[in-house]
């Protein structure tokens, strides 16, 4: 069993939807500038009493559920996210035993935007070693928390989702490779200043929220995904042609454009939820590939590059042979 093998897929969003129309009515800022600058329409926002680990149960049944297995099958559980329910426990935990598995290990991943991908990376990792067979990986945030929505720079660009795979090991391929990479001196451009160490409401008013110099992060961002293309293609020994599909993480059009120019893909082989679902950090990998794959638009057999960039900086990618 030299792989890992994506088996079933699932994504939940919660009710409620936040347009830019109902921004216009909180910041000063308008429909037409956050559509020509991000691609984004509108994003889901949970409700009050709705948390991380809420979603994440909701994705994970329907991706166990369609990849029909049950919770004696899980093995292993992998949760990437940035906005967990607790301290701890870890989220995942908590979803373990919501889902009424017991004993296999669980635990969280803290990637920010490439949350999922390292969990992808992780899980991978497992089953090739052999210590895991059956793994659901997850990517889960209530991103919104940790928005001052009095911030026009970044409350109109985030939303809230979970999605989850079950991967399972296989002679067949699979997971071909992943890249995984970080470098912590960025932390200035993209953070939450705030944190359980430091303190909450002590380093300075509104530190508990996400920070962002746009602008420079954006450049970073298409500089960098452009590079775990070539990486990952080379790697591999393939030619851009050979992807059939592109799953980018959803922060921006523009930086989605980019990353498809780089590959000669036209849009129509790439997955783009970002319009509906705004950027949902970890969970906007795997809620736009659950998208396709319901839709019937990414079919087995066909290669497929996921990839993604944020906070950390982190940034890396999946290649799938699904
Ligand atoms: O997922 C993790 C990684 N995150 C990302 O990849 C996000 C990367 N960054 C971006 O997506 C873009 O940089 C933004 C969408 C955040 C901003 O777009 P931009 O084209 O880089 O705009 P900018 O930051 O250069 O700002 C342009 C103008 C500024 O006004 P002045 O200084 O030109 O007068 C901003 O104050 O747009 C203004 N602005 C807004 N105007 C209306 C910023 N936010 C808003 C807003 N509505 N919501």
């Amino acid at each position: 069993m030299n792989y890992s093998r994506i088996i079933g897929t699932g994504s939940y969003l919660p009710d409620k939807v936040l347009t830019n129309q109902d921004l216009e009515k909180m910041v000063d800022t308008t429909d037409q500038w956050i559509r020509e600058r991000t691609g984004i329409n509108k994003r889901h926002i949970a409700a009050e009493n709705e948390t991380t680990c809420d979603l994440a149960e909701h994705a994970s049944r329907k991706a166990m559920e369609a990849a029909g297995k049950s919770p004696a099958d899980i093995d292993l559980i992998v949760l990437a996210t940035t906005t967990p329910d607790q301290v701890f426990p870890s989220t995942a935990c908590l979803l373990q035993s919501r889902l009424d598995i017991h004993g296999s290990p669980a635990f969280d991943v803290q990637a920010v935007c490439t949350g999922f991908i390292y969990a992808m990376g992780v899980a991978d990792n497992f089953i090739r070693a052999g210590s895991a067979k059956c793994a659901l990986v997850v990517g889960a945030e209530t991103f919104s928390r940790i928005i001052n929505w009095k911030d026009r720079d970044t409350c109109v660009l985030f939303g809230d989702g979970a999605g989850a795979v079950v991967l399972e090991a296989s002679d067949e391929p699979g997971i071909l490779s992943t890249h995984l990479h970080a470098d912590g001196d960025y932390a200035s451009l993209l953070q939450v200043p705030d944190g359980v160490s430091r303190g909450y409401e002590k380093v300075r008013d509104n530190a508990a929220f996400v920070e962002m110099r746009g602008n420079e992060v954006f450049k970073m961002a298409v500089n960098t995904l452009g590079r775990i293309v070539d990486e990952t293609l080379e790697k591999n020994g393939l030619e851009k042609a050979d992807i059939d599909w592109l799953i980018p993480h959803q922060a921006n059009i523009r930086i989605i454009n980019a990353t498809a120019r780089k590959l000669g893909m036209s849009m129509d082989h790439v997955v783009v939820t970002v319009h509906d679902h705004g950027n949902t950090s970890a969970a906007s990998v795997p809620l736009a590939f659950d998208v396709a794959v319901r839709e019937g638009r990414i079919k087995r057999g066909e290669t497929l590059l996921m990839e993604a960039f944020g906070g950390g900086f982190t940034w890396g990618s999946v290649l799938v042979k699904y």
